[in-house]
């Protein structure tokens, strides 16, 4: 997809698009609608970024919270979006041993409850070997720099799925 057939979108084919870029959070692709025309694709990813450092703490702490955990419930269950489905299958997350299921569900539970939203990792560019690795590390971090790491993951994640809809190659970042 170039970047005029985006640029040429009515508000709701755009928000069908890119609406899931930000997990569970079409009200970013909303909001970033109204900024077209967009002179490329990373001017649309800007847009996307700009967006969410433009919020107060408490609508950052929000997208986070949008987030399912990582080898969570609702990889389980099914109920995942389509993008996170394949960002966690991708990464191994659909093969773990009850073992490492147990492990990560008590990294996730630990992470929660001292940060209070969902530990979010760019799970393409990451693994079932270094998944938990990465949460216990992070779990030991300062808050105000934890909701920055994470904003940083939403990021990541932001650009992957925007290369995928373009039909781009990601840029190592
Ligand atoms: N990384 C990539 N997708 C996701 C997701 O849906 N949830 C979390 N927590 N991290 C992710």
């Amino acid at each position: 997809m170039d970047i005029e057939k985006v640029n040429s979108m009515d508000f709701g084919e755009f928000v069908d698009v890119f609406g899931n870029v930000i997990e569970r959070c079409p009200v970013v692709a909303a909001a970033v609608w109204s900024q077209r025309p967009f002179s490329d694709a990373d001017d649309l990813e800007r847009h996307f970024s700009a967006f969410l450092d433009a919020l107060p703490v408490a609508g950052q702490e929000g997208i986070l919270r949008c987030h399912p955990d990582l080898a969570g419930r609702e990889l389980q269950l099914g109920t995942l979006t389509a993008e996170s489905q394949r960002e966690q299958s991708g990464a191994g997350l659909t093969r773990l041993g009850a073992d490492e299921r147990l492990q990560l569900a008590e990294l996730n539970a630990q992470y929660r409850a001292r940060f209070g939203f969902p530990f979010v990792l760019a799970a393409r560019l990451s693994d079932r070997a270094a998944l938990p690795r990465e949460l216990a590390r992070r779990l030991q971090c300062p808050p105000e720099q934890e909701l920055r790491t994470a904003l940083g993951e939403v990021k990541k994640i932001c650009r992957l799925r925007l290369a995928d809809l373009l039909g781009r190659d990601p840029a190592p970042r």
